[in-house]
């Protein structure tokens, strides 16, 4: 079985994540920490219980982490998932707060981890704040990892948050730097670039949402209003590689997941610009290998996409 720990910043595409996590017969989800990007922190834990609320799976331990990142202004990404980060669609029947863990989520992972040592694939969905706390408190915690699965960074200096940058580094480029820099434990990057080239076609995704499930309804529900938002000129996707849908965060727990997902990547040592005027957050790929580090990052560049397509249909089934 796999054992999964997944840091999220809960807008629509971790929604879909998770789902699809959630959804797998061999996953067990040990448990979801939050941290602050699409929205606030507690928007965020607010949307991961709704989430499991959604597929009756409302026992997984959820943890609260940091709402703010390490240096640099606050960025969300309201405009495209919702102020609320789940398409401001509010649910009266939202389960409460206090179905929070009490203790945080910097220390729920390192506990985490140390109780499965060796066992556990981090996937982690949003700014990279609470491993790199993580990191800090206990510096043995990425070795007891048996991966790391990012969605984050880019690989064509095409962002979609700054000029450069991918929104998830953007957000917190310090600790996207340490983390790139100290987990050096077996990594697997789904960058933005990657995840555009992956698209599903819009008519796939009508389909997906029309299934008569109660997921698919929940899922049809949050996600108006990135469907608008991304069919609108405004998209930033449409930019890289045309129109269609696609789910970023789902391609790092895909990858999670199923052993074989990754067809092609290009292992390469990989850090992020944390000074530059227009490229602060932008990640930086040491294709030369000027840099002398010895640990190099899976880069994702192919996937079995057949085995996408049913994972994400299977998440709302
Ligand atoms: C990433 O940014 C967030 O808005 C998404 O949830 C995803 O993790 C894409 O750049
Ligand atoms: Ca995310």
């Amino acid at each position: 079985r796999k054992k999964l720990l997944v840091d999220v910043d809960c807008g629509v595409d971790d929604a879909q994540a998770i789902m699809m996590a959630l959804a797998e017969p061999n996953v067990d989800i040990l448990g979801i920490t939050c941290v602050r990007g699409n929205t606030n922190v507690e928007n965020v834990c607010k949307n991961v219980l709704r989430v499991l609320q959604a597929c009756r799976k409302l026992q997984i331990p959820v943890f609260r982490g940091v709402d703010k990142p390490i240096l640099g202004k606050v960025i969300s990404a309201g405009d495209f998932h919702g102020q609320d980060g789940l398409g401001d669609v509010p649910d009266p029947n939202a389960p409460g707060l206090d179905h929070l863990q009490s203790e945080g989520a910097v220390s729920a992972m390192i506990q985490i981890v140390n109780e499965n040592p060796g066992e556990v694939s981090l996937v982690a969905t949003a700014p990279l704040t609470n491993l790199a706390l993580a990191v800090r408190m206990e510096p043995t915690f990425p070795s007891k990892l048996k991966g790391l699965y990012i969605m984050g960074g880019n690989t064509e200096s095409r962002g979609n948050t700054t000029v450069c940058a991918e929104f998830n580094f953007a957000a917190d480029p310090e600790a996207a730097y340490i983390v790139l820099n100290e987990f050096l434990c077996p990594t697997y990057i789904a960058g933005w670039e990657f995840t555009c080239y992956h698209k599903l076609p819009w008519s796939w995704c009508d389909a997906w949402l029309a299934q008569d499930t109660e997921k698919a309804r929940f899922m049809a529900r949050i996600f108006r209003k990135s469907i608008e938002t991304s069919k609108s000129e405004r998209s930033q996707a449409e930019l890289v590689d045309g129109i269609g849908f696609v789910s970023c965060d789902s391609y790092a727990m895909a990858a999670a997941i199923e052993d074989d997902f990754i067809t092609e990547s290009e292992q390469v040592a990989v850090t992020v610009e944390l000074t530059g005027t227009y490229t602060r957050g932008m990640m930086v790929l040491d294709k030369l290998g000027l840099l002398k580090k010895n640990h190099k990052a899976f880069v994702m560049k192919k996937v079995n996409m057949k085995r996408f397509e049913e994972l994400m249909m299977d998440a709302l089934k």
